[in-house]
C-alpha cells in the first residue's frame, strides 16, 4: 500500500477510531485467556467497540488463535485495518536459547543473529508480527534482575549485538520475508541505570554518560532498521521517559532520525501520575502525546482523554494523526494490509517449532555462552570418571530463565539428562534438592555420593523468578542452603565442580574452594547437553564475561571501563588517600572479558602499522601473535582496548574498541590483525558533541579487560 492510501484511510477514520488505533491490549481481551501477563492488571473500563478497534494486541500465540482474532478484527473494522500481534520473544520462542546476558558472553555476532533468526521464524509461523526485543539497556548493577535481559556492561559490545539481533529478527525485507518479524528497541532510555539496582527506580545519569555509554546500543539498533521503540519506566532528569520530549522528539526522532512508532511500556503512561508529574490521566495523556509516544500499552489515558484534549486545542489532532500514520505505516511495512495473516501457518508451526535443527542451534549457542570461571585442572572430565550429580538444579527443567514465555520445562534437557547421556559412570542424586532448604535426607545422600565418587558435580543457582523483571536482589550470593550443601560436600568429596544456573553475576566467595566453576547461566532448552559437552571436553569453552562479577555486593557497581579518579588506586593500592575500600580491592572478582578454556594461549608482540597518524579518518592495523601452548584446539577471543590519555572529560582507563574470535589448533601460532578506525576514538565532549582529540592513546590487546600486557602508544597529530 502507498502512503497516499494510508492517508486516505486516516482521513476517513473518525477521531475515536484513530484514538483506538493507539491502544494496545493484551491477548486475554480477545480470548478470555488470562495466561502470561507481564504487568499489573486493572479494570480498564472499556467497551466492546474499543476492544474491537484497539490497534495492536500483546501476547497472542498460536497460528490458529492469531488467525481467528485477525479474521474477526478485520470483519469488524470499518476500514479493514488489520491488527498487529506483538510479544516478548526475548531469547527464543519455543526453542529457548540462553538468556541475553549469556548471549553477550558468546562474543559472537553470528550466534546472536542466528538466535534472533530462529526466534523470528518460530514467532512468525505462530502468528506474531513483532517482538519486544532487543532489550539494549546497558547494565552495571547485578542487583537489578533485568541484567539477564541485556547483553552486558559495554557500549561497544552491546551495539554489535544490537545490530546482530535486529538483522536476525527482521532480515532485509519484512514485507516479502514471512519468516521474519519486526524488532522493538527497548527500554528508551537508560532503564539499566535504576538506582540501587531496584527495578523501576529513578535513573540519575549525566548527559555525557547517557550519550556515551547508554545511548549507543539503542542507536545502533535504530541504524540497523529496528521498527519500533519502547519507552522506559524510569525518569531521566526527573522526567519519566514516557513523557520525555527531549528524549523522544529531540534525541530519538531529530538526532537518531527514527521514523517508526514509539510504544509505552506496560502502563507507563498512566504511571506518570505515580511519578508525580501528571495530576491525572488526562495530563499523563497530554505529556505522552506531546513527547511523541504513539501506542499506549495496557492503560487508557489516550483512549479516555485524547478527544477532550483535541476539543481544547486542535494541535492534538495533528499529533494524533501523526501517531496513527506511524502505526499504519508499521502495519504496512509488515505487509499486513495485503496479507493480514502474514507468516501464521498451523502446518508449518508444527514442523518448525522446536525442530531438531533449532535444538541443535540452541545447544551450540549455549555451549558458546558458558563461561569457565575456575579450573584447577579437573576439567575436562573423562567419560569413565565416577561422577555424582547433586544439587537443586540437577534434575530440573528450570534452565530457561524468566522471559521464556512459550518454553516448556518438560522440553528442556536437564543437566541430569545431559550428563547421564554422555558419562559412563554418572549417579544422579535420587532425593530432589530444594533451592532454599536442605532436608536431612538430601544432605545425607549428597554426602554419601560424595564419598563414593571421584567427582561431585554440584548444580546450584537461582530459580527463574529470581531474575528478570521485578526480581531485584540486595543479596547476590547463592541461597544459604546451597552454600551449606557446598560446604558439606566439599568437606568430603575428592573433587567438586560447581555448575551455576543463574541470571545475574553473583558473589561467589562461598564456593571459592571449588575445583572448577562453570557459569552456565540460564542456558535454555538444550542446557543439559551443552553442560555435558563442556564438562566432558567435547567442546572447549569459549565464553567470555560481558558483565563483571563483583567480589561482593558492596563493590557494586563494579565495571571495567572506570575512570582513573584524582587519586588512582591502581598505582598505589596500599596508600590511604586513594579511591578504594578498606575491606575489598577495586577489582571485580571476574572481570569483563574474562573466561578460561582448556587451552593456554600466550599473547606475543604487538605492532601498529603506523604509530603516528594525521587524521581521524585513518584506520590503524594492530597486529599480535597468539601462541596456543597446549594440545587443545581452542577459540580465543582477542580483545582490543584503548585509553585516551588526555581528554576534555575524564576518559576511562580502557574501552573496548574491537575483538575477534580466532580458532587455534593445538600448539598453533597465528598472527592476527585487528583494525581500529580512529573515528571510533571519539567521545562525548562537554558540549555534548562527539569528536576525537589529537594526542596520545594507549592501544592494548589481551584475553580480557584485566590482562592487557601488550600496549603500544598511538599519536594523533
Ligand atoms: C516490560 C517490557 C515488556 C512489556 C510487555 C513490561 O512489563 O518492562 O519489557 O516488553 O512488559 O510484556
Amino acid at each position: 500500500m502507498q502512503k497516499a492510501e494510508l492517508l486516505t484511510i486516516i482521513e476517513k477514520m473518525s477521531p475515536k477510531e484513530k484514538v483506538d488505533q493507539l491502544l494496545q491490549l493484551s491477548a486475554d481481551f480477545y480470548t478470555d485467556d488470562a495466561e502470561d501477563r507481564t504487568g499489573p492488571m486493572e479494570t480498564l473500563d472499556i467497551n466492546e467497540t474499543t476492544i474491537a478497534n484497539a490497534g495492536t494486541i500483546l501476547g497472542v500465540s498460536g497460528a490458529e488463535k492469531a488467525m481467528g482474532i485477525q479474521k474477526n478484527y478485520i470483519e469488524n473494522n470499518s476500514h479493514k485495518i488489520p491488527t498487529m500481534f506483538m510479544a516478548d520473544i526475548i531469547h527464543g520462542f519455543r526453542t529457548i536459547f540462553p538468556i541475553p546476558l549469556a548471549l553477550g558472553c558468546t562474543w559472537s555476532k553470528e550466534a546472536v543473529e542466528e538466535m534472533a533468526s530462529i526466534s523470528a521464524l518460530e514467532s512468525s509461523v505462530s502468528g506474531l508480527h513483532l517482538t519486544f526485543s532487543p532489550m539494549l539497556d546497558l547494565v552495571r548493577d547485578p542487583r537489578w534482575g533485568r541484567v539477564m535481559e541485556s547483553t552486558g556492561e559495554d557500549p561497544y559490545l552491546n551495539s554489535e549485538f544490537a545490530k546482530a539481533m535486529v538483522t536476525g529478527y527482521q532480515g532485509d525485507d519484512l514485507k516479502e520475508d514471512m519468516s521474519k518479524v519486526a524488532a522493538c528497541v527497548k527500554h528508551f532510555a537508560a532503564y539499566g541505570g535504576a538506582i540501587g539496582g531496584r527495578d523501576y527506580n529513578t535513573v540519575d545519569v549525566s548527559e555525557t554518560t547517557l550519550r556515551e555509554k547508554y545511548l549507543p546500543s539503542y542507536q545502533a539498533a535504530i541504524d540497523a532498521g529496528a521498527k519500533l521503540v519502547m519507552t522506559a519506566f524510569n525518569t531521566i532528569e526527573g522526567i519519566p521517559a514516557s513523557g520525555n520530549k527531549k528524549l523522544f522528539r529531540d534525541v530519538l526522532r531529530d538526532e537518531f532520525n527514527f521514523k517508526g512508532p514509539v510504544i509505552s511500556d506496560w502502563a507507563a503512561i498512566k504511571e506518570m501520575i505515580n511519578h508525580g508529574v501528571a495530576a491525572d490521566e488526562k495530563e499523563a495523556a497530554r505529556l505522552a502525546i506531546e513527547a511523541g509516544v504513539d501506542i499506549e500499552m495496557m492503560t487508557t489515558c489516550y483512549d479516555k482523554h485524547l478527544l477532550e484534549l483535541i476539543d481544547e486545542d486542535p494541535k492534538y489532532m495533528d499529533l494524533l494523526d501523526e501517531a496513527v500514520l506511524r502505526i499504519l505505516e508499521l502495519k504496512n511495512d509488515l505487509g499486513l494490509f495485503e496479507n493480514p495473516y502474514r507468516g501464521a501457518d498451523p502446518v508449518k508451526e508444527k514442523e518448525v517449532i522446536l525442530s531438531a535443527s533449532h535444538r541443535e542451534s540452541a545447544r551450540k549457542i549455549a555451549e558458546k555462552s558458558m563461561v569457565l570461571l575456575e579450573n584447577n585442572g579437573i576439567l575436562p572430565l573423562s567419560q569413565e570418571t565416577a561422577i555424582a550429580l547433586v544439587g537443586p538444579k540437577a534434575t530440573t527443567g528450570d534452565l530457561m530463565g524468566a522471559w521464556s514465555w512459550q518454553g516448556k520445562f518438560d522440553e528442556v534437557v536437564t543437566i541430569a539428562k545431559g550428563l547421564s547421556a554422555k558419562g559412563k559412570n554418572v549417579t544422579v542424586a535420587s532425593v530432589e534438592s530444594d533451592l532454599f532448604e536442605n532436608t536431612t535426607e538430601s544432605l545425607e545422600e549428597a554426602k554419601q555420593l560424595a564419598k563414593e565418587n571421584e567427582v561431585v558435580v554440584l548444580a546450584l543457582g537461582e530459580a527463574d523468578w529470581m531474575s528478570g523483571e521485578a526480581a531485584s536482589r540486595s543479596d547476590i550470593r547463592l541461597p544459604q542452603s546451597q552454600i551449606d550443601l557446598f560446604n558439606e560436600v566439599r568437606a568430603i568429596a575428592k573433587k567438586v565442580i560447581v555448575v551455576l544456573i543463574n541470571g545475574r553475576p553473583l558473589d561467589l566467595t562461598a564456593i571459592s574452594e571449588a575445583d572448577g566453576i562453570l557459569e552456565a547461566w540460564f542456558p535454555g532448552t538444550e542446557g543439559g547437553n551443552a553442560v555435558a559437552n563442556i564438562l566432558f571436553g567435547d567442546v572447549n569453552p569459549s565464553g567470555r564475561l560481558s558483565m563483571s562479577f563483583p567480589e561482593n555486593v558492596g563493590q557494586v557497581p563494579v565495571y571495567y571501563n572506570t575512570e582513573n579518579t584524582g587519586r588512582p588506586y591502581e598505582s598505589a593500592p596500599d596508600e590511604k588517600y586513594v579511591s578504594k575500600y578498606l575491606d575489598v580491592s577495586n577489582y571485580a572478582k571476574y572481570p569483563f572479558g574474562y573466561g578460561l578454556s582448556f587451552a593456554k594461549v600466550a599473547y606475543e608482540g604487538i605492532a601498529l602499522n603506523k604509530e603516528t597518524i594525521d587524521s581521524s579518518d585513518e584506520t590503524v592495523e594492530v597486529t599480535v601473535t597468539l601462541h596456543n601452548q597446549s594440545e587443545e584446539t581452542t577459540i580465543e577471543t582477542v580483545q582490543l582496548y584503548v585509553r585516551d590519555l588526555v581528554g576534555k572529560t575524564a576518559r576511562p582507563l580502557k574501552e573496548l574498541k574491537g575483538f575477534t574470535q580466532v580458532a587455534l589448533a593445538g600448539n598453533e601460532r597465528k598472527e592476527i590483525t585487528l583494525s581500529l578506525a580512529v573515528k571510533d576514538l571519539a567521545y562525548v565532549h562537554p558540549d555534548l558533541t562527539w569528536s576525537v582529540d589529537p594526542g596520545e592513546f594507549h592501544i592494548m590487546v589481551g584475553p580480557n579487560s584485566r590482562e592487557l600486557d601488550l600496549v603500544k602508544t598511538l599519536v594523533l597529530k
